[in-house]
């Protein structure tokens, strides 16, 4: 027995990898900071805690509809409406186990062997992996730090073939923080438009982190002729600080909505039915905490994008959204550690943070664009500071 040659096309994800080598060092005692992970680390809120606990005393606690409660479908359109200007009906409504399974479904549901998704690089590291999976072939367009790291108009209708199936947007995006405007947008629905056999996948999971006033918009809502081939992506996991959760949903075709649940009642069957009551009480609760979270996080990218641009060989550009920075760390390459060893590339620093400054970020190559590294700011301010102290002198150590 062996593993499958479907497994053997993907990789443990790398960022979760670099979690679990941090609560390891954490566990032998070591002092090690930890900004490799994605997750916020505010605390879920307790309306929506409570609602949870509410909804297993309710005996909410039975299999539900495979994908998703028809309360649950309600409040997604009512957010939908509300915060996109979209109207989806139940139908049109999948409800997953994460944003994560909602990309599993989809691509999976939709993806036939030969067939190429159009992944912009640097990108969340899960999207080529599904994509291989499914037996599909992720074709990579370099964004890099230039072009603000966005996918350009022309270099979109250059990544178009016959055999395109998908281009996955990603804005604010996971793991630079670039978020597109409305007029950027635009242009990439303009070329489009003009190729009716590519569908959008629209993953908008970030959307309530973004600063300095940056208005959030979706495809599917600026490109209203894009709306029937897009797929709009979301989930509790990050704005509601509900990462253990696992509540992903999304909003599109009805025969996408309904492969979708056939694949989903084949595997995880329903989303956990507490959480999907969770998830109601998050979504249809008070919004105003989202906000106070954003300006929280502004706090602590100003604070690490500051103190990282002093660091030598460090070159890190203000993201618009999410809460990861991507620095490009070119500067650093070539240079020696004061034990001899020569920063080859992107991993080998990652390595010596590690294990010389005791911080842990994730390589740029993980998402496809090197010399770079990814740095999440989900932490305390006193933890960032202390975290880009050590980084600025280990930095400032190398030869
Ligand atoms: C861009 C992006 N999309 C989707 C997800 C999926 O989140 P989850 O599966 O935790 O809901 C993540 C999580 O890291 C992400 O960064």
């Amino acid at each position: 027995m062996h593993a499958s040659a479907a497994l053997g096309r993907i990789q443990p994800s790398a960022t979760l990898a670099m979690t679990s080598r941090v609560l390891d060092l954490k566990r032998q005692g070591i002092d090690v900071i930890g900004l490799g992970a994605g997750e916020p680390d505010f605390d879920t809120p307790d309306f929506v805690k409570d609602a949870a606990i509410e909804a297993i005393r309710a005996g909410k606690t039975k299999y539900t509809n495979v994908d998703g409660t028809a309360e649950l479908k309600a409040a997604i359109a009512a957010k939908f409406a509300r915060d996109n200007h979209l109207t989806y009906t139940p139908d049109q409504i999948s409800v997953n186990v994460g944003g994560k399974h909602t990309l599993f479904n989809a691509i999976v549901a939709s993806v036939d062997p030969g067939d190429e998704v159009i992944v912009p690089a640097p990108y969340w590291v899960s999207y080529p992996d599904v994509v291989q999976f499914a037996g599909g072939t992720p074709v990579f367009v370099a964004a890099g730090a230039a072009q603000g790291y966005k996918l350009r108009p022309e270099q979109l209708e250059a990544a178009i073939t016959a055999r395109t199936k998908w281009v996955i947007l990603n804005s604010p995006s996971n793991p630079t923080g670039a978020a597109y405007s409305e007029d950027e947008l635009k242009a990439l629905g303009e070329v489009l438009e003009r190729h009716p056999h590519v569908w959008i996948f629209a993953d908008d999971m970030y959307e309530h982190i973004v600063y300095d006033g940056f208005t959030f918009r979706t495809i599917a809502e600026v490109c209203p002729a894009l709306y029937e081939r897009t797929l709009t992506v979301n989930g509790c996991s990050k704005a509601y600080a509900m990462t253990g959760w696992r509540i992903g949903f999304a909003g599109g075709a009805p025969w996408l909505i309904k492969a979708m649940a056939k694949l989903q009642s084949q595997s995880t069957s329903n989303p956990c039915s507490i959480a999907q009551a969770a998830a109601v009480a998050a979504l249809n609760g008070d919004q105003s905490f989202l906000k106070e979270r954003a300006a929280a996080f502004q706090r602590r990218r100003d604070l690490v994008v500051g103190m990282l641009n002093e660091a030598e060989g460090i070159d890190c550009p203000t993201p618009k959204g999410a809460f990861y920075v991507y620095p490009d760390v070119s500067g650093t390459i070539g240079k020696t550690t004061p034990k001899g060893v020569t920063i080859t590339d992107d991993e080998a620093l990652i390595g010596y943070f590690l294990d010389e400054a005791r911080v842990a970020a994730v390589h740029g190559a993980a998402f496809g664009l090197s010399p770079a590294m990814r740095i999440s700011y989900a932490t305390s301010e006193d933890a960032l500071r202390e975290a880009c102290t050590r980084i600025g002198e280990a930095c400032a150590a190398l030869r």
